[in-house]
């Protein structure tokens, strides 16, 4: 197994999760828009890219070239070149692309893939929410593959989720259910109020639930206040 955990690109978000991503399992970020997910997801990229690996990055929500040239920096075309962006139109087409990503992360590259990003596991998802049963089914079929994918290659996997509000708990829950919650072994949401946000470990497998930090969204990623 390979040692270390790969970094978030956030000093205080490695720290809340006992020093990065853990390897071999799912670690989630859930929040209202804008909260800065993506943000955390391109950070977490960038610090791979940096370290000379290579990133399978699928994304349901249309990859901001301009916001990861901002968190890259000066650096950012020759990252781009190991980032494998997938762009899944449907929710079909979602679990095809994790299927096909195996492909990169097949041993014998000079630029190993040493993370996958899944941002967001849920808005495609979200336009089936409605059908039912079905569509809970084909999520956790993903996840489970992305999970086996974690495993057999021994990399993190950082999703995305989003929220919407449970009537019958009157509160605000991440979406996909306790499926896609039992399923990620890390949780951190992240709360958004008028100036600052605050990122609250939720789930940890070894540290205690509701450490926090507060950050603020500035050019090149979060920043700790
Ligand atoms: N260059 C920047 N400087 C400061 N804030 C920014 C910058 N770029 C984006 N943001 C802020 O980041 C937020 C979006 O963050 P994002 O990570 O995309 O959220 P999410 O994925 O949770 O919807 C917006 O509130 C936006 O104003
Ligand atoms: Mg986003």
């Amino acid at each position: 197994m390979k040692p270390e955990k790969p970094g978030t690109g956030s000093p205080e978000l490695d720290a809340l999760l006992g020093g990065g991503l853990e390897r071999r399992v799912i670690t989630q970020i859930y929040g209202e828009p804008a909260s800065g997910k993506s943000t955390l997801c391109l950070m977490a990229a960038v610090e791979c890219l940096k370290a000379g690996k290579s990133v399978v990055f699928i994304d349901t929500e249309g990859f901001s070239v301009d916001r990861f040239s901002q968190i890259a920096g000066e650096q950012a075309e020759e990252l781009a070149e190991h980032l494998y962006l997938f762009e899944p139109v449907d929710f079909e087409q979602q679990g095809l692309m994790i299927a096909e990503s195996e492909g990169l992360l097949r041993a014998g590259r000079e630029y190993p893939v040493d993370l996958i990003v899944m941002d967001s596991a849920t808005a495609l998802y979200r336009t089936e929410f409605e059908a039912g049963k079905e569509a809970v089914r084909k999520l956790s079929h993903y996840m489970v593959k992305l999970l086996g994918l974690a495993k057999k290659y021994d990399v993190p996997v950082l999703i995305t989720n989003q929220i919407y509000m449970d009537i019958d708990r009157s509160r605000v829950m991440g979406l996909g259910g306790t499926a896609l919650a039992h399923i990620s072994k890390a949780i951190v949401r992240l709360e958004k109020t008028d100036s600052v946000r605050r990122a609250v470990l939720q789930k940890h497998r070894w540290r205690p639930e509701g450490l926090s930090f507060e950050f603020v969204l500035t050019e090149d990623g979060i920043k700790g206040v």
